[in-house]
């Protein structure tokens, strides 16, 4: 079942790729964003699923699709009860910019497999698999740089870690400076750059600071597929968002380390991503005469595989695109 459904969500976040690729650099946010949503929803319901958003584009009255608790897929009496963490467009400005790093990306479990987290912000420790058991969020930036770098076998100099450049990020930046490692700073997309720590040769280590809390639980669903690890803390705005989060069935205390498992507990965890915008991890969207080429990621947890899906588009049977390797 696991691994049909996840070559079914590669097709899912494929769609979404190319609908949202057709922005690029247009500086039309919310246009690519609403390209992606539209894209994936429409393709979800061709797949054999009683699926549930539990992460999605925000609450029934806020969103018209893929709000909290929609109900996708083609919900026939004997398919498959499944839960969905969607983050059509991650990374928005970066399409709209025509910036590095855009992905459209997803993470599906058996009910229940993952955290229904508010949408508010989550501090992040996030590491691929040889540091993974090394590092403690509960430590300083500066022991957890040394810690990872000892579990690499490198220098501390080696080691570079990827930061959101904000504001709230400047003792963070400071401090992982002070500490000799090198430093990514990326406007958007930390999703991302954690899947990327936790693949050899893309050039990052780690990923610290604070961003947002759905595309952390979708982080941990791709982690524990390749054997890495985030810890998490969540950090709420204001006391309606801790209000909000209580309602949720989440404990709001900010103390309290999430780790991976507490985040995406499911035990045949699907994990879909496509390239919006080429980064470190998969290439965006190239299109060309009758088509259009795309590259994903795809894992499942029970499977233990993790594919990367080099694929050809054909729009146009009468026009058809030169197949190129
Ligand atoms: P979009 O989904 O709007 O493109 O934003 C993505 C993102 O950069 C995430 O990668 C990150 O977790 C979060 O936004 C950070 O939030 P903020 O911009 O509020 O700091």
């Amino acid at each position: 079942m696991e691994q049909l459904l996840a070559l079914e969500m590669v097709r899912v976040t494929e769609a979404a790729a190319i609908s949202s690729a057709r922005f690029m650099g247009r500086g039309e946010r919310d246009e690519a964003d609403h390209a992606a949503t539209e894209s994936m929803r429409r393709t979800m319901d061709e797949i054999d699923m009683a699926g549930t958003i539990v992460i999605g584009e925000g609450e029934r009255d806020q969103a018209p699709m893929l709000y909290i608790g929609e109900q996708v897929g083609r919900q026939s009496d004997d398919s498959p009860a499944i839960d969905i963490a969607v983050d059509p467009l991650e990374g928005t400005n970066l399409v709209a910019h025509g910036q590095a790093g855009a992905i459209t990306v997803l993470a599906a479990s058996e009910a229940g497999g993952l955290l229904h987290a508010p949408d508010t912000y989550l501090e992040k420790l996030c590491v691929g698999p040889v540091a993974a058991g090394h590092v403690d969020i509960a430590a300083s930036a500066t022991e957890n740089v040394h810690r990872i770098a000892e579990a690499l076998g490198r220098k501390v100099a080696d080691i570079t870690v990827v930061i959101l450049e904000r504001h709230r990020h400047e003792e963070l930046i400071a401090e992982v400076r002070a500490a000799g490692a090198r430093i990514k700073l990326i406007s958007d997309g930390d999703l991302s750059a954690a899947i990327s720590c936790a693949v050899s040769g893309t050039g990052v280590h780690a990923v610290m600071g604070t961003g947002g809390a759905p595309e952390g639980v979708i982080t941990a669903a791709a982690l524990r597929c390749l054997g890495g690890e985030i810890q998490a803390r969540f950090r709420f705005r204001n006391d309606e968002e801790r209000a909000r989060a209580r309602r949720m069935g989440v404990d709001d205390d900010e103390a309290r380390v999430f780790r991976t498992e507490d985040l995406a507990s499911g035990e045949n965890l699907v994990f879909a991503a496509t390239g919006v915008t080429s980064g470190d991890l998969l290439q965006g969207v190239r299109f060309f005469g009758g088509g259009a080429r795309t590259h994903s990621l795809v894992m499942g947890y029970q499977s233990k595989q993790v594919r990367f899906v080099d694929t050809v588009q054909m729009f146009d049977r009468s026009r058809p695109p030169a197949v190129r390797l």
